[in-house]
């Protein structure tokens, strides 16, 4: 037996997962760009993330995928098939909205019926898949009741069962738990990766929460402007953010603003005002003279009062302000030259604490830190 076939139960509910390209994908509407030349090669049973602020062009892209936005450039394919001529509700695809409610007027079993009886399904067959899906969701026995007798994450849980009761091999989720509490939602986040892994359909999920997308994704695509600025696993979007944005939207960062001085093999020198000259792996394509952003994570910091060490920046500056947060501290460092610095100090033993005022010089590895 083949370990996809150990771990996925395809034959009861939910397809095994299909490809899904989009290919240089547009949309306009007038002057608005809502998606610019979008092109994503997503993996069959693949979890991929759409991540990115308000206006970013997500839900435009699940909608041209589903069939209810035609794109005004550009191909999408599902599985190599090119799905512009096929009907939205002949694409196999299930779909879960944050307002994309469930009927009010129809008990939970009618509801996951609904997809059925439009496809022309008999009804023993509907009464046996409702049964199957409502456990695979954890609410079995909960045919008869109503939409307004359940919870806000039970009714998510139905609007998940609807979505998969038709055996889908792509699944859109735009902000799923976006109008649930941070507990339930962590909750459901879980579940829904569970299921993932048990269903292997392809999901492409919606969030502008980018922890969630951190905990949920094989890969997040960050959206800015209804473009792609960068499409890695969690790790490589936090560890090597590529633009300003992205190490801003995923964790939190500093950026110290200076000139790439030189080049010397793989480092770059950068001058930063009133900070000399601090060091970071070179990026092919930034040309000496040019300017820069070197980035560094808070985390990545330390108070460093020994001297100058050979892999490490140092700088000297001031502490403007401090917070404690339980199992850190959290420092604002002024620099010399009117720039700042957040670092993040654990709180254990051995690690020197800082009031505000405080002299601190401060410290990162070489390879910690990236040019943007
Ligand atoms: N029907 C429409 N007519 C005109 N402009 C639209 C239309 N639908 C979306 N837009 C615009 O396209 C852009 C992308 O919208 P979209 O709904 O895809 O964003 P989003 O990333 O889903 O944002 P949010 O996080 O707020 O849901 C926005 O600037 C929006 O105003
Ligand atoms: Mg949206």
């Amino acid at each position: 037996m083949t370990v996809a076939a150990q771990v996925r139960t395809p034959e009861k509910i939910g397809g095994l997962g299909a490809r899904v390209l989009f290919d240089r994908i547009e949309k306009r509407y007038g002057p608005v760009i809502a998606v610019d030349e979008v092109s994503l090669d997503i993996a069959p049973g693949e979890f991929v993330t759409l991540l990115g602020p308000s206006g970013s062009g997500k839900t435009t892209s699940l909608m041209m995928l589903a069939g209810f936005e035609i794109p005004t450039a550009g191909e999408i394919y599902v599985d190599d098939d090119p799905i512009a001529a096929v009907p939205p509700y002949r694409r196999n695809i299930g779909m879960v909205f944050q307002n994309y409610a469930l009927f009010p007027h129809m008990t939970v079993g009618e509801n996951i019926a609904f997809p059925l009886q439009m496809r022309k399904i008999g009804r023993s067959e509907i009464a046996r898949q409702t049964r199957d899906v409502l456990e695979l969701v954890g609410l079995p026995g909960y045919e008869g009741r109503y939409p307004k007798q359940l919870s806000g994450g039970q009714q998510q849980r139905i609007a998940v069962a609807r979505a998969l009761v038709f055996n889908p091999r792509v699944l859109l989720m735009d902000e799923p738990l976006g109008a649930l509490d941070k507990q339930l939602r962590e909750h459901l986040q879980l579940e829904i990766k569970a299921l993932h892994d048990k269903l292997g359909v392809t999901i492409i999920y919606v969030t502008h929460d980018q922890e969630e997308a951190l905990v949920m994704s094989d890969r997040i695509a960050v959206m800015n402007n209804g473009r792609i600025e960068q499409c890695g696993g969690p790790t490589d979007l936090y560890d090597e953010p590529e633009t300003r944005f992205v190490a801003t939207f995923i964790g939190e960062s500093n950026f110290i603003d200076g000139v790439l001085a030189r080049a010397d093999g793989a480092i770059g020198y950068v001058e930063a005002p009133g900070l000399g000259s601090l060091r970071a792996p070179l990026k092919p394509g930034i040309a000496a003279g040019s300017p820069v952003a070197l980035t560094v994570r808070p985390e990545k910091i330390i108070a460093h009062d020994n001297g100058a060490s050979s892999h490490l920046n140092t700088v000297d500056g001031t502490v403007a302000d401090v917070v404690f947060v339980g199992e850190m501290r959290r420092y604002v460092v002024a620099l010399p030259g009117g720039q700042r610095l957040v670092l993040k100090a654990q709180n254990r033993s051995g690690v020197q604490s800082f009031n505000r005022g405080d002299a601190i010089r401060v410290g990162w590895s070489v390879d910690d830190c990236r040019l943007v």
